[in-house]
C-alpha cells in the first residue's frame, strides 16, 4: 500500500491571455497522506485553485495548460488517466468543494434531484434510501427544512445555502479525498464551526483533506501539515507545530505577523510590504524578493530550491543555506 494517497511531483500550468503566457503554478511537489489534513495557505492569486483544479483536470483549456507533472493518486497518475476513467474518480475518490458554489450545481435541477442522482451513479443505491441520505446530509450541514429544499432550485438559495449543499454533496459520496477550496467563506461563524466538525469526523474515518484557505486560524485548527503558497511556487512546508513555532521563509514569517489576535495591546497589525506581483511580471530568481527585508544580490540571479530544514520542513529561501554555512564554520 503506498504510504501517500496523493503525490503531485513537479506540477507546472500555464494560462494563456491577451497579456501573454504566464506560470500560475511552477514546479509544486507535496504529498498526502491518509487520513491527514494538509493545508494550503496563501495570498489571492498564488496558484492555490489552479493547483487544486489541475488534480481533478478541471483546468479549463484553452487558456489553461498542464505543462508536465505527475500527479499520483493510490499510485496512479490521474494525468494519465483517460477522461472516462477521470470522471468516474472524481465524486466517488475524490470530491471537491469548489469556492464558488455555480461550479458545482447545475442551475436547471432541483438539488435533491441533483444530490439523489450522483449517488446512485456512484453507490449503486436504490431511489428511496438516496433521497434518505440526500435529507440527512442536508440536515448534517445545518440546511432548515432539509425535506422541503430538496425541492428547491439553487437559484432559490441563499449562496450560504448552496455552499452548505455542495459541501453535502462532497461529503456523502465518502470520497479517500476531499478538496476543500475555502470551504466556509459564504457561512456565518457557527456554521463556519459546524462544516469543520464536519470535516474533522471525515477524517476519523480516515479520509484526507486538501483544505485551501487564506486564514492562518483556521490551519492552526485543522490542519497537521502545511504548505505555504507564493506566487506560483512551495514557499514553505512543514507540520503544524513548525509552521508556527518556527517559520522559516520570512512570507510565512510575514504571513503570521499579520494575523489578528483579540488582543493586540493596542499595536497596529503587521502587513507585508508591497503587493503580490501579476504573474505576467513575476521578478527574476525569487518571486519574493521584491517584498523581502532580507533580499541580496543572490535572490535576483538564481530561484531558491526547498532546503532542508528539519524533518519535512523545508523552505525555499537561500538565508536558510547561508545560516547552515555559518552554522557549520562556527562549529
Ligand atoms: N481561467 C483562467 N484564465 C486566466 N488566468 C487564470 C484563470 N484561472 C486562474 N488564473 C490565474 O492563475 C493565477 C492563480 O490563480 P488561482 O485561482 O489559483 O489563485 P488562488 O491562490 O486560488 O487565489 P484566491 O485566494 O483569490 O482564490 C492567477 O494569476 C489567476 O489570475
Ligand atoms: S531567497 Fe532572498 S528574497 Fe527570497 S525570501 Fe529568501 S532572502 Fe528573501
Ligand atoms: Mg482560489
Amino acid at each position: 500500500m503506498q504510504r501517500n494517497l496523493l503525490e503531485i511531483k513537479d506540477l507546472n500550468v500555464t494560462f494563456t491571455t491577451d497579456e501573454g503566457t504566464f506560470n500560475a503554478v511552477e514546479n509544486v511537489s507535496f504529498h498526502v497522506g491518509r487520513g491527514e489534513i494538509v493545508g494550503l495557505v496563501g495570498e489571492s492569486g498564488c496558484g492555490k485553485s489552479v493547483t487544486a483544479l489541475s488534480i481533478l483536470r478541471l483546468i479549463p483549456s484553452p487558456p489553461g495548460r498542464i505543462e508536465r507533472g505527475n500527479i499520483f493518486f493510490k499510485g496512479k497518475d490521474l494525468l494519465k488517466m483517460s477522461f472516462g476513467d477521470m470522471r468516474r474518480f472524481r465524486g466517488r475518490a475524490i470530491s471537491m468543494i469548489f469556492q464558488e458554489p455555480v461550479a458545482a450545481l447545475s442551475p436547471l435541477h432541483r438539488i435533491g434531484q441533483q444530490m439523489k442522482e450522483v449517488l446512485i451513479l456512484h453507490k449503486k443505491i436504490s431511489k428511496e434510501k438516496a433521497k434518505q441520505i440526500s435529507i440527512e446530509w442536508l440536515e448534517k450541514v445545518k440546511i432548515p427544512d432539509a425535506k422541503e429544499k430538496m425541492v428547491a432550485y439553487p437559484h432559490q438559495l441563499s449562496g450560504g445555502m448552496q455552499q452548505r449543499v455542495m459541501i453535502a454533496m462532497a461529503l456523502m459520496l465518502d470520497p479517500d479525498l476531499i478538496i476543500a477550496d475555502e470551504p466556509t467563506t459564504a457561512l456565518d461563524v457557527t456554521v463556519q464551526a459546524q462544516v469543520f466538525e464536519l470535516i474533522l469526523e471525515m477524517k476519523q474515518k480516515h479520509t484526507s483533506i486538501l483544505l485551501i484557505t487564506h486564514d492562518m486560524g483556521v490551519i492552526w485548527e485543522m490542519c497537521d501539515r502545511v504548505l505555504v503558497m507564493y506566487a506560483a511556487r512551495i514557499a514553505e512546508e512543514a507540520n503544524r507545530n513548525d509552521i508556527f513555532s518556527n517559520p522559516a521563509h520570512p512570507y510565512t514569517q510575514g504571513l503570521l505577523k499579520s494575523i489578528p489576535k483579540l488582543s493586540t495591546d493596542g499595536k497596529r497589525l503587521k502587513t507585508i510590504n508591497g503587493h503580490v506581483p501579476s504573474p505576467t511580471n513575476y521578478p527574476s530568481g525569487c518571486h519574493f524578493r521584491d517584498r523581502c527585508p532580507f533580499a541580496f544580490d543572490r535572490c535576483r540571479e538564481e530561484e531558491p530550491p526547498l532546503f532542508d530544514i528539519a524533518k519535512e520542513h523545508m523552505a525555499a529561501c537561500f538565508l536558510i543555506q547561508q545560516r547552515e554555512l555559518l552554522n557549520k564554520s562556527g562549529e
